[in-house]
């Protein structure tokens, strides 16, 4: 089978970039479910889908014509890389994200990234639920303080407002909703290595992550 490192963990645990890293460093393909969340929430915004319509989304979520290309994000033609990176973008998503049938509809979206010679997918429930034989995978933590400091300098990084307390408060209220939903709740795979980052670099993360991939 084509191997799959899955990278699970809460909200700016650095997944995102970690997963990247350990991609290019092996050649593989990455996956960036949350990006696929994110697009949903986006297109729900723009079409006016509220976020406890299970139906609507779950269509938006089936019907989704994304193309991802050298890091950017194309969404019906329109460059999207930066636009599903807002705070509220992400909100919405975690409340879409509750929605079993919105989950559903995006299985098969994510497991078609599988391919050779591997793939690094980051998320919530890579190695829970979307790729369950993933030779390795890794729960990825850091405290809510390292989690909040870190965003903030990402969104300010972008253009984005941001503060402190605000997102802490964010980062809590979406970790309490994706570890206590129903469908797929955010938890470590029984056979899942857990890594802290809160007093790592993202390089030694990366190595962290490249040496339980080599032994
Ligand atoms: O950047 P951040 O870690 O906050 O979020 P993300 O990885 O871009 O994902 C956005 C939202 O989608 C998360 O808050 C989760 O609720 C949801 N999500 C999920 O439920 N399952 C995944 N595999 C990935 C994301």
């Amino acid at each position: 089978a084509v191997p799959v490192i899955a990278i699970d963990g809460p909200t700016a645990s650095g997944k995102g970039t970690v997963a990247q890293r350990v991609a290019n460093a092996l050649g593989w393909a990455v996956l960036d479910s949350g990006a696929l969340y994110r697009l949903t929430a986006l297109a729900c915004i723009d079409q006016g889908v509220a976020p406890d319509d299970e139906s609507g989304a779950a269509k938006i979520a089936a019907g989704l014509d994304v193309r991802f290309v050298d890091g950017c994000i194309f969404m019906a033609g329109q460059d999207v890389t930066e636009a599903i990176r807002a705070e509220n973008v992400g909100l919405f998503a975690s409340q879409i994200a509750a929605l079993g049938r919105v989950r559903e509809a995006l299985l098969g979206r994510q497991r078609a990234f599988r391919q050779l010679p591997g793939l690094v997918a980051d998320g919530r429930d890579m190695g829970t639920v979307v790729f369950p034989d993933a030779p390795l995978k890794v729960f990825l933590v850091a405290d809510v303080h390292a989690r909040a400091q870190r965003r903030c300098k990402q969104l300010i990084e972008k253009g984005f407002p941001a503060n402190l307390a605000d997102l802490t408060r964010d980062l809590e209220a979406r970790d309490a909703r994706d570890q206590s939903r129903a469908n797929a709740p955010l938890a470590a795979a029984p056979d899942a290595v857990t890594l802290d980052s809160s007093q790592l670099s993202i390089e030694e993360t990366v190595n962290a992550v490249l040496d339980l991939w080599s032994n």
